[in-house]
């Protein structure tokens, strides 16, 4: 029997509510599989945590997986980051996805200060 997928809810640059959903083992992380399927203007560092360009609010749902050094590091230069900022880059596809809701935040100036 195959899987059931992972459904998510995410709130677009438009503030329009989307559903998404994808396979078990489909995509190494959340940036990678919205990149493919639904947005293509971020992920400019390809996923390293160093450009800012996936960076998403949680809103309900809740992430086990501890932010590494280089995402706290790039998060603290976005002016819009928050208690519950991460970046997609970092979040790896799993179980926890599944109703996750997030914003994705395409307003930032990294690099400017
Ligand atoms: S893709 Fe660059 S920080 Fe996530």
């Amino acid at each position: 029997m195959k899987p059931e997928p992972y459904t998510f809810t995410y709130i677009d640059e438009f503030g329009h509510t989307n559903s998404a959903a994808c396979g078990q083992n489909e995509y190494h992380s959340l940036m990678e599989l919205l990149f493919d399927k639904y947005l293509q203007e971020w992920g400019d560092c390809k996923g390293r945590a160093w450009c800012g360009t996936c960076h998403i609010q949680i809103l309900e749902g809740y992430l086990s997986s501890k932010m590494q050094q280089e995402e706290k590091q790039t998060l603290s230069h976005l002016d819009d980051a928050c208690a519950q900022s991460r970046l997609a880059c970092q979040i790896p596809v799993n179980a926890e996805l599944h109703n996750l809701v997030f914003k994705v935040i395409t307003e930032n100036d990294y690099g400017s200060k």
